[in-house]
């Protein structure tokens, strides 16, 4: 990096869009807002907002159930975000797209619907050790119900996972296997083609955590071909309260309903209920239209502004964090994987990750300090939790000055 973009904080970046959200334009403890904290929850562009609150001004009632105007125009609305989706993440159709609260309730609902009815006691389900609790949770209340063993493929102490340790996890007793597309305490991006691929070849489905990949870039489906991929809206600019299950289409054909209700049913007599087909099988009772509506404005934002122009923009500010943050004494990065996307997690010399936190609140920036929902990441490296800055798509190089900055004065109070 030159140093005159350090002196100056001239914005040296391609992708320049905080005028887009509102939220960024306030101070906080009298010190202009530094938001790093988009891996718990990404701000809403004014195009999001907007999408939203028209909805709910002209458009609004319930979907699938009214031959009325409104009613019509709210499913337009809601169907037409799903296919908009399908098509952002390459799925073949909007069938594919099951609407869900979030990525925890996508996982449950593949824990529940796809691999229970096929797993019994002695099977395995393979995940890794750096995944979000809800990469974790779902899968050992399976294994506590049905017998089934968690088996936890390592991490190398960089944050990677080996596609050659995760081979050697499966075997004939595998029945699923689900692993983090990007890690969110970490930043890690796993290969995850190259274990969905692997994880095939022994005939073994997959489900991706894809909650922290899809903010950052171009995410393919097909191209991935995993079995199922799960995210969430408030990660990638959208709401919070909404999310995604893709599922391929013949996975989603075999699945039962997870939860019964309004919706999910063809015909209900109390001799017999049959069910709808999917995606519509799985998302009983009324849905949460605002957010599905709000999520496809979401994904039209990211498309206007472009997943390359943004992978690009921000894998430069990756690597300007790293090198400012590198360069204060005590600081230590956690997580230095090769691959790697949006997070600079660190611990300090002498300091609490809270005390961190606490103090560069008070100069306007936030991060995110503790165990990140990802604890047995902290008991790799031993310790109780992390400072973590996280980047997205409207952050600059002055921000991460503002953190550098920030810092040094905090750790002098602290130590000094
Ligand atoms: N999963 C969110 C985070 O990483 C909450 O902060």
């Amino acid at each position: 990096m030159s140093s005159a973009i350090r002196e100056t904080g001239l914005p040296e970046h391609a992708v320049d869009v905080r005028a887009d959200f509102p939220a960024l334009s306030q101070d906080i403890n009298g010190k202009p807002l530094v938001y790093l904290d988009s891996a718990a929850s990404a701000q809403l562009p004014t195009a999001v907002i907007d999408a939203m609150r028209h909805y709910q001004m002209h458009d609004h009632a319930n979907v699938h159930r009214g031959i009325h105007t409104l009613s019509q125009r709210a499913t337009d609305a809601y169907e037409g975000a799903r296919s908009r989706i399908a098509t952002f993440i390459g799925a073949e159709s909007a069938e594919e797209i099951v609407f869900t609260r979030g990525t925890t309730e996508a996982i449950n609902l593949v824990a529940a619907s796809f691999v229970e009815p096929r797993l019994q006691a002695g099977d395995d389900i393979v995940i890794t050790h750096l995944e979000h609790h809800a990469n974790i949770v779902p899968w050992q209340l399976l294994a506590e119900r049905t017998g089934a063993t968690l088996v936890v493929v390592p991490i190398n102490d960089d944050g990677s996972v080996a596609p050659a340790a995760f081979a050697a996890a499966l075997t004939e007793r595998t029945k699923m296997a689900a692993f983090a597309h990007t890690s969110n305490a970490l930043g890690t991006v796993l290969p995850a083609k190259e274990l969905t691929q692997i994880a095939h070849s022994r005939g073994v489905p997959v489900l991706i955590d894809g909650a922290q990949a899809m903010p950052h870039g171009s995410v393919d489906v097909s191209a991935i071909g995993c079995d199922f991929f799960a995210f969430s809206g408030h990660k990638m600019y959208g709401p919070t309260g909404i999310g995604c299950l893709y599922g391929r289409a013949d996975r989603l054909a075999d699945m039962p309903p997870w939860q019964g209700g309004g919706d999910m049913i063809r015909e209900v007599s109390f001799a017999a209920t049959t069910y709808n087909d999917a995606p519509y099988r799985f998302e009983a009772g009324t849905p949460n239209i605002v957010g599905a509506v709000g999520l496809g404005a979401a994904v039209d934002y990211l498309q206007s502004i472009g997943p390359e122009q943004i992978a690009a923009h921000e894998a430069e500010l990756l690597a300007y964090g790293t090198d400012l943050l590198s360069k204060i004494s005590g600081l230590r990065l956690v997580g230095t994987a090769s691959s790697k996307a949006a997070v600079l997690s660190f611990v300090v010399d002498d300091t609490h990750p809270t005390d961190i936190g606490t103090l560069l609140d008070q100069q306007g920036v936030a991060i995110r300090t503790g165990h990140h929902c990802a604890m047995p990441v902290m008991q790799h490296y031993g310790l109780p939790g992390t400072a973590r800055a996280s980047l997205g798509v409207y952050n600059n190089k002055s921000d991460l000055d503002r953190l550098a900055d920030a810092l040094t004065i905090s750790i002098g109070m602290l130590t000094g």
